[in-house]
């Protein structure tokens, strides 16, 4: 931690110059940021915003938890620093500094002890006061401040106030705004000049949220089959190594046993002890050790599943194992005969229900008398995506592979920095042999048994065509971290960024990074690549790109920690792409720091993201005209149109439609781009809104789904320059109609266009450049439409032949319409 030196009589002229009282302050509960309020003439005082929030304290956990007390305001060399508490105790001291009371650079926190070692100038004229602010007396300070300050303040809340309400523009006023708006007409030109775009541009982002791998996409249907889950991890009370697990019937008991485990990673295992005597456990089947899966095991007619587990029997035993439906009725048996053993023995058998289930059970009944102890009891489809065993459920897999997506992005996310600084995921703990794995707590409220692991990430992103881009933790943890670890001892440690993984500790760290680009590329003769060969891969992944952070705040913690992993990769790897990070928003104090860091470091690409109102998306078509060609790239990682309610309707569908024909018109600055998140399971969303929504039978993808898959099946590696012109006065009716034309690598010409209007726009399209013959042109054009509030699209493919390459293409009210003119 820098020494903060406020020393000398640093800004107090201007201050002194100053011919208005300045008041500022946060609420007294701490839910809220520096607040500032100037005198009236009259002696009464207005708020400048009316409450607005000039900086907000960014520790601790999500939402409520960060908040500030007591901020105090000091001129300083370079404009402004605020001194806060960012506990009510004062156990933590936030520290944010400002040019200009609008920006703000990322915070910096302190223990009480180091705040010692800040100088504070304390004759800086402030005063202690009580003002009255709209009727309640708040307490904060008094100084004397330069008028052309407080103007300048007003302007800027003016103009965020303003940015606010342009944003809030939803469609459902569509009516009223456009009341007048008669049908448009556009014409579209390809201008014969064209550049190369990003060829990976459309791609996934998985995170394990919303119960996306276990009980999701991974293919396991016995839920807790380690009996690992650990009490406090999820938001179940019951949670815990029994959870999902059950007996029926009086002659079994059952306890979570941990002496002479199968590997000390998966220290806890399921003891049965069966007494019923052997009459009764043969005639009776209803003795049963029980696993509810996940909602229920989903079953097919006819399909085969494959049953494993490990046991260790203290007498020979037969095992009968059923698979339940919901009526109690057997739709499939089989049975295993266990040894009398002191060590653990692997069995397997094959069960085909003749009959569909939603909602099976799985039962194991043992038929003598003794004690068997279970460990890792597993029920997979034998048809996973691809027939891989240890597999992905196929119609997810499938419905993935459909958006056609050149990269996949893994494991999160937050999972991936995780919540405290021992949750970060450390991907060794994810390879090897399943029993070998480290469960891990999912921050998302639940258990992740790793099951899906990297190898398993590698393999999907292989059998899909995809470009593997796996995001390690910077050493830091999620900034909204609030999880103890072995690290924490006071709050600063406990909350937030956690100062991070020790420095002591960060040359293992980069150890572990580098060892996994040896785990995908490596030969199988060196270390990690002969785990890579153990698993069933001797080829190498190609592994190109490696994420390190995620959207975390860029704080000298950070900082230091990131330059010098990434050094090391490139160092080590100067052919891996290290993608960055700039905070999770388009703007403020981490995406300006993050960007001036990724400058500094010349780091080769950043992710950036943001989840923003449609309007937002529709305003801001020109984000990344101007950003730097020849510098660091961007990949969008994480981004999705939310509405008030978080909807996946066709107004957000074709707000992202309209937006992403912008990101390929920036294809040349953004290489890569991916939805956040992408799966939800229904009744266990932590996070809406989602590209596919699922339960245990059914798969449905959203109107934004549809966006993204349009892209995917129709991206390009060339944008051919164009022009749009929107023959309207009307800004607002102008922003909402786009367009965007590339060639793919067939030579396909793609042109999209999007009307986001309740009205149709006629196009007339010109791409005479393209096709100098003049002659008629088939093309494949498939049109999505809807009312904006519409959660399912209508998507039509249709073959249409143009007279010439000058034609004209009819935009239905709130359409997004793709054109393929094939070269041949
Ligand atoms: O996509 C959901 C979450 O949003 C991600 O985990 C995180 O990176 C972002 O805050």
């Amino acid at each position: 931690m820098k020494k903060i030196l406020l020393s000398g009589l640093l800004g107090i002229a201007s201050l002194c110059a100053g011919a208005t009282d300045l008041f500022f302050y946060s609420p007294e509960d701490g839910n809220g940021g520096l607040r500032l309020a100037v005198k009236n003439e009259d002696g009464s005082w207005r708020s400048i915003g009316n409450g607005y929030d000039f900086v907000k304290s960014d520790f601790g956990a999500w939402g409520a938890h960060k908040k500030m007390w007591n901020p105090q305001l000091f001129p300083t060399s370079t404009g402004w620093a605020c001194l806060f508490r960012a506990t009510n105790s004062g156990s933590v001291i936030g520290w944010a500094e400002s040019p200009d009371l609008k920006n703000w650079k990322p915070q910096k926190y302190l223990a009480p002890a180091d705040t010692s070692k800040l100088t504070f100038r304390t004759n800086v004229g402030f005063l202690p006061a009580s003002v009255d602010i709209n009727g309640k007396l708040v307490a904060g300070y008094v100084m004397n401040a330069d008028d052309a300050l407080i103007s300048s303040l007003d302007s800027y809340v003016a103009e965020r106030g303003k940015l606010y309400s342009l944003y809030s523009e939803h469609a459902d006023k569509d009516g009223e705004r456009f009341k007048d708006l008669a049908p448009l007409k556009a014409t579209l030109t390809a201008t014969g000049k064209s550049k190369g775009i990003s060829p990976l541009l459309m791609g996934i982002f998985f995170e394990d949220i919303n119960y996306a791998a276990d009980g999701g996409l991974y293919g396991e249907l016995v839920q807790n089959r380690d009996f690992e889950y650990i009490t406090g991890e999820g938001h179940d009370k019951a949670w815990g190594p029994e959870y999902a697990w059950s007996v029926a019937g009086d002659k079994i008991s059952f306890s979570i046993a941990d002496d002479d485990p199968i590997h000390k990673n998966n220290p806890h295992f399921a003891r049965l002890d069966v007494k019923g005597g052997i009459a009764t456990l043969v005639n009776n089947g209803g003795n049963a050790f029980i696993n509810s899966g996940y909602d229920g095991i989903p079953l097919k007619k006819g399909e085969q599943y494959r049953f494993s587990f490990k046991a260790r029997s203290s007498s020979k035993m037969p095992v009968e194992v059923d698979l339940v439906s919901e009526t109690g009725r057997k739709l499939a048996s089989g049975k295993i005969k266990l040894k009398k053993s002191k060590n653990w023995v692997d069995y397997e058998l094959l069960l085909t229900p003749d009959e569909y289930s939603s909602k099976a059970s799985l039962h194991i009944v043992p038929k003598n008398n003794g004690i068997v102890d279970l460990d890792m009891i597993s029920l997979f489809p034998v048809k996973t995506f691809k027939g891989r065993r240890n597999g992905l459920r196929e119609d997810l897999a499938q419905t993935l592979a459909d958006l056609k997506p050149r990269f996949v992005r893994f494991p999160g996310g937050c999972v991936a920095h995780g919540n405290g600084l021992d949750n970060m995921y450390d991907w060794k703990g994810s390879i090897g042999k399943l029993e070998e794995r480290k469960p891990l707590r999912n921050l998302w409220g639940y258990h992740q048994t790793r099951g899906l692991g990297y190898h398993e990430y590698f393999e999907f992103c292989e059998d899909i065509g995809a470009e593997p881009l796996p995001v390690l933790a910077a050493a830091v943890p999620c900034q909204n971290s609030a999880w103890e670890s072995v690290y924490s001892h006071d709050d600063l440690t406990r909350y937030g960024q956690q100062c991070g993984l020790p420095m002591d500790s960060l040359d293992s760290y980069i150890q572990d990074v580098l060892d996994l680009v040896e785990y995908a590329n490596g030969p199988v003769s060196s270390e990690w690549g002969k785990k890579r060969a153990e698993a069933g891969h001797p080829e190498p992944f190609n592994l190109k790109y490696l994420g390190i952070g995620n959207e975390d705040m860029i704080t000298e913690v950070f900082e230091e920690r990131f330059n010098k992993i990434n050094a090391a990769v490139k160092k080590a790897h100067p052919e891996i792409i290290v993608i960055g990070t700039v905070g999770p928003f388009y703007e403020g104090a981490d995406y300006e720091e993050g960007w001036r860091l990724a400058r500094e470091q010349k780091v080769d690409m950043v992710d950036e993201h943001y989840y923003v109102d449609p309007a937002w998306l529709i305003y801001n078509q020109d984000y990344y005209d101007d950003y730097d060609r020849n510098g660091t790239k961007v990949y969008l990682g994480e981004w999705a149109a939310h509405l008030p309610g978080r909807p996946s309707n066709m107004e957000t569908a074709l707000a992202e439609a309209l937006y992403l024909t912008a990101v390929e018109r920036n294809g040349d600055v953004v290489s890569m781009s991916s939805y956040a998140p992408l799966l939800a399971k229904d009744g266990h969303t932590q996070w809406k809104p989602d590209l596919i929504y699922f339960n245990n039978t059914e798969v449905n993808p959203t109107t934004d789904y549809e966006t993204m898959r349009l892209y995917g099946e129709n991206a390009g590696n060339t944008y051919i320059d164009n022009t749009l012109v929107v023959d309207t006065d009307n800004d607002k009716a102008k922003a909402r109609v786009a367009a965007s034309i590339v060639k793919d690598d067939k030579g396909d010409i793609i042109v999209k266009l999007v009307n986001l209007l309740p009205v149709e726009t006629n196009v007339d399209v010109d791409l005479k450049k393209y096709f100098p013959s003049g002659a008629g042109l088939n093309s494949i054009r498939t049109v999505m439409s809807g009312k904006p509030a519409d959660e399912k699209a209508s998507v039509v493919t249709d073959r249409v032949t143009l007279a010439s390459p000058f034609f004209e293409m009819p935009l239905a009210p709130y359409s997004f319409t793709v054109l393929r003119i094939p070269s041949k």
